[in-house]
């Protein structure tokens, strides 16, 4: 099976690792890819979000499979493009993706199909919202309707914090915000595949937004991840799938956009009892990477038979191990940080028994790294409990040298305490 994966990040690195081990892989190609995920398949410097050029690209390599990684070559209609060509796509079309990429779409599918969600309203213009928060009060979330990167989201604690935040939403021209109310819980992610008709369960996980320690600073698109997370019981997940992920699969089969691909749920958890926070299209990033190293399948079946309308009947098999792993960054992000820095180690770390680095944001420089992002190195470990994957990452962070990054010490605390 030739294979085209579209993507350069973290995620994408534990992906191509993933696919690289299956028996049923022919040619792998990777647009952009990275040095790091050069190790794997051949990249090639193709836009993932010119769908037309991925397009011709994959019609003349004779690819049997495309797999688009991040949400923007989604949102630019590659998938739409892919199919329009014959060529088979995991990753929704551009409409199914407004699950992401509309969080007002999101709440209406959500409301059409009876899923648990915060109570919303969408506003178009700023004095009806304001008069809205005024009228609900605080604590309060207030969201711009579009693709943000993770950025358009405050959970205000006081009305003069949910003003100013609606205010900088709708200093953008054309701009709509979601305010909706605030859920409390444990927040985990849950992935689900889908081939347009059939859904299945693909792995949970718990990550961390914050940028530092204790959950605390600016949301981050990921300072680390882990699995099993213990407020996600087989009970819970089935709740989700039954109550939020199926119903809300079948209402965008019966709008005419069926899904085809990952459906990402970002849930909140109280009392055993899951309510949708947000969907992806796409896999979380880090999720992933705790994913794939607990992931006993092969993965190529289960990519390629969602696209092709044909979910293989068989469960994934996971590994009976847990997974962390954690999120080395230039320090300032999710500010401005410096790019370029030379990183040692990183040999030596992946070579520590249980222990796999993925390369979020590196670059090739002589025989070694420098970084070249926000979100540079996830150094990822598998072990017999949290605590034993939580011990042999951070050996493994400990062994790299690069006074320009930092990490959070306390990724999984929920599953191992504080530090
Ligand atoms: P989103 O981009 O929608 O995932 O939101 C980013 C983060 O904001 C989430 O991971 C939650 O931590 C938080 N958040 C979003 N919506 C809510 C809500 N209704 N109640 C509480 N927290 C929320
Ligand atoms: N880790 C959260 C995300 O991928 O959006």
């Amino acid at each position: 099976m030739n294979v085209l994966m579209l993507g350069a990040g973290g995620r994408e690195h534990a992906l191509a690792w993933k696919i690289a081990q299956s028996p049923l892989l022919g040619d792998f190609w990777i647009a952009p890819g990275s040095d790091a995920i050069a190790a794997h398949g051949r990249c090639v410097a193709l836009d993932p979000c010119d769908p037309a050029a991925v397009a011709v690209f994959a019609r003349d390599r004779g690819i049997d499979l495309a797999v688009v990684g991040p949400e923007a070559p989604l949102a630019a209609g590659v998938s739409d493009a892919l199919e329009a060509a014959g060529v088979a796509v995991f990753g929704p079309s551009a409409a199914a993706a407004r699950l992401e990429t509309s969080k007002s779409f999101a709440k209406e599918v959500a409301a059409a199909c009876g899923a648990p969600t915060a109570a919303w309203a969408r506003f178009d213009d700023l004095a009806p919202a304001l008069a809205h928060v005024a009228a609900q009060g605080a604590p309060i979330v207030v969201k711009a309707d579009g693709l943000a990167a993770g950025k358009g989201v405050t959970v205000a604690a006081t009305e003069a914090e949910a003003e100013a935040a609606l205010r900088a939403v709708f200093a953008a021209p054309g701009a709509a915000a979601v305010v909706e109310a605030v859920l409390t819980g444990e927040e985990a992610s849950l992935f689900a595949l889908c081939d347009g008709e059939r859904t299945i369960a693909f792995g949970s996980a718990q990550d961390h937004k914050r940028a530092f320690d204790g959950d605390l600073g600016p949301n981050t698109g990921g300072m680390g991840a882990y699995a099993p997370a213990p407020v996600m019981t087989p009970a819970v997940e089935a709740r989700a799938m039954d109550e939020i992920v199926r119903p809300a699969l079948a209402e965008m089969a019966r709008r005419g956009a069926p899904y085809r691909g990952v459906l990402f749920a970002g849930l909140m958890i109280e009392n055993g009892a899951p309510s949708l926070i947000e969907f992806n299209a796409r896999f979380g990033d880090p999720e992933t990477q705790v994913l794939m190293l607990r992931l006993e399948s092969d993965l190529l079946p289960f990519l390629h038979g969602a696209a092709i309308g044909e979910l293989p009947e068989a469960a994934p098999v996971w590994r009976d191990v847990a997974a962390v792993t954690v999120t080395m960054a230039a320090r300032g992000y999710p500010g401005a940080y410096a790019s370029g820095e030379a990183i040692r180690g990183v040999g030596a770390a992946g070579r520590i028994a249980g222990v796999t680095v993925f390369h979020a944001g590196t670059r090739r420089a002589g025989a070694g790294w420098v970084s070249a992002g926000g979100r540079v190195l996830n150094v990822s470990a598998v072990g017999g409990s949290v605590a034993e994957a939580q011990a042999r990452a951070y050996r493994a962070v400990d062994t790299i040298r690069w006074p320009g990054g930092f990490c959070r010490r306390d990724i999984g605390w929920r599953a191992v305490g504080r530090p």
